[in-house]
Order: C-alpha cells, then structure tokens, then sequence
C-alpha cells in the first residue's frame, strides 16, 4: 500500500468495482450500549459482521480488505476492553484461520508488533505463513496500527541509509517513502468505508488514502452486512475518480 503515484484503479474516471476496500469498523460500543449490552458484546458481534463481509468481499470480486482491528490509540482504553480486543483476535484466529485458508484468503499484518503480547505475535505470523500463497482474497489486518508512526518507521528508515551513505537525500520522493511502508506491494484503497456515521479517518490509512473514495454509511459495525457493503460500492460507482485530472469529457483533444 504505497504507491500513491499509480493507485490501483488508475486511468478510470468511473469504476463500478474497487480492488481494494479498507473499512474502520466503527460503533460496536455504540451499538451494545443502544441494547443496554455491555461494550464486549458489541465487539463480539463485530466479529461476526467482520465473518460475513469477509465472505461477501470474495462474492463480490474484491481483491484486498484492509480492516482496522486495534489502533495505536486504543491503548488509552480500559485495560478490560483492551484484553477483550485481544481475546477477540486470539479467538478469530485459531477459529476462523483453517477456514479462511479453504477459501484462498491470504492474511496479512499491518502495525507494529513491538509492544504485543508473544502469543499474540506468534498467531499473527502463523496467519501469515499458513495462507502465503493463498490468492483469492487479500484480508490486510491493521493491528496495533497508526499511520503516523507507519510513516515516521519509513521515514527513519530512509533518514538512516542516509547516514550511512547509501542514499543520497535527492533521491527521497513519495514512491522511495511508499517502498518501506507495511506493505509496499498492496495497491492503494480504492474506498474507504467507515461505519457509525463519524466521518474522519483516525490515523488509518492516511498516505495510501490520497485518492481513495470516503464512503461513510450510518450504521453501526455489528449490523453492518453484504447489502450495506454492496450500497458502499454502489455509492463508490457513482463517484468520479479524477486523481487530481480533469474529468474525461474536460480533457478537450
Ligand atoms: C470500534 O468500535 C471498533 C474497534 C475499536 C475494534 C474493532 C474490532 C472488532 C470489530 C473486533 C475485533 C477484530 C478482530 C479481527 C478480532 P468502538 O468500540 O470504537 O465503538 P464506539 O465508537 O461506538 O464506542
């Protein structure tokens, strides 16, 4: 996910179907505390919504679901609900990981493993060995992400092989700072849907969503399904991507 000269779909000015769809999966708490649950349930049955539009992307063509599971700035919540998210992605995994690799889906990490629990890091890197070669759906777990310190990690990166004399600054531009972000190989979002009705991004995403399409749908993560993803791509059609062009019928020639 860097390559913000060349995003995936470039060249349409319409696309019906994107490649790749990141979702903040937004207002499991909100949804429990309408029901007088408590916030736990609401993450619970997020990851069944996160079970049925992981089926629902393959049904509908997608290629890369990027989801954004725990930020760097859900640290500052309850220890509780913190071992709760936790407990949650230890559980998706050993349940759900025989299943996803059946159906050819390739799971990937983003975010910093510094910092978590190691049976937590060794699950994430079992997910990742077990489906390498899977092709038919790229499931791109954001865990323990921010992207601002996804971008500074790029930057140091750089900043060091020019101390060391084997880069020369000149030839720092947005595709060498692209090249050491998480996942280099990953077209950029083609849509960006965030549940709940918020509309900001929260540190997901931010270098790669240069040209996405922001589509922000009201309902909360847990009733979130197959039709409300369809009505995002649906909404999504209807734009027109320009990538800072003019739309096709103002090209003149
Ligand atoms: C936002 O709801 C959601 C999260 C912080 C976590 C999303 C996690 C899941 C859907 C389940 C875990 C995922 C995996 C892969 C196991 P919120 O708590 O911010 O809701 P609120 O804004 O209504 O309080």
């Amino acid at each position: 996910m860097s390559n913000a000269a060349a995003p995936a779909s470039q060249g349409a000015d319409r696309t019906d179907s994107p490649l790749h769809v990141a979702v903040i999966m937004d207002g499991n708490g909100r949804w429990a505390a309408a029901r007088g649950l408590p916030r736990a349930e609401g993450h619970r049955r997020g990851v069944e919504a996160l079970r049925r539009v992981v089926r629902a992307a393959h049904e509908l063509g997608i290629l890369y679901l990027t989801i954004f599971s725990f930020s760097s700035e859900n640290w500052s919540r309850p220890a509780t609900e913190i071992g709760d998210l936790f407990g949650l992605l230890r559980r998706f995994i050993r349940n759900d990981l025989a299943t996803l690799h059946r159906d050819g889906v390739r799971v990937r990490v983003i975010g910093e493993r510094q910092g978590l629990e190691s049976d937590i890091c060794a699950l994430l890197s079992e997910a990742e060995e077990l489906t390498r070669d899977n092709t038919r759906l790229n499931l791109v777990v954001a865990f323990n992400y921010g992207s601002r310190q996804e971008i500074a990690n790029a930057a140091q990166r750089l900043a060091r092989e020019v101390a060391e004399g084997r880069r020369d600054p000149a030839s720092i531009d947005a595709d060498a700072l692209g090249q050491y972000l998480d996942a280099p190989d990953i077209p950029d979002p083609d849509l960006i849907i965030r549940t709940s009705g918020e509309q900001r991004l929260s540190n997901f995403l931010m270098w790669q969503a240069a040209y996405s399409e922001l589509v922000f749908v009201p309902v909360h993560w847990p009733d979130f399904d197959k039709a409300a993803l369809e009505s995002a791509i649906a909404e999504y059609g209807r734009r027109e991507r320009r990538f800072g062009g003019l739309a096709a019928a103002k090209t003149g020639s």
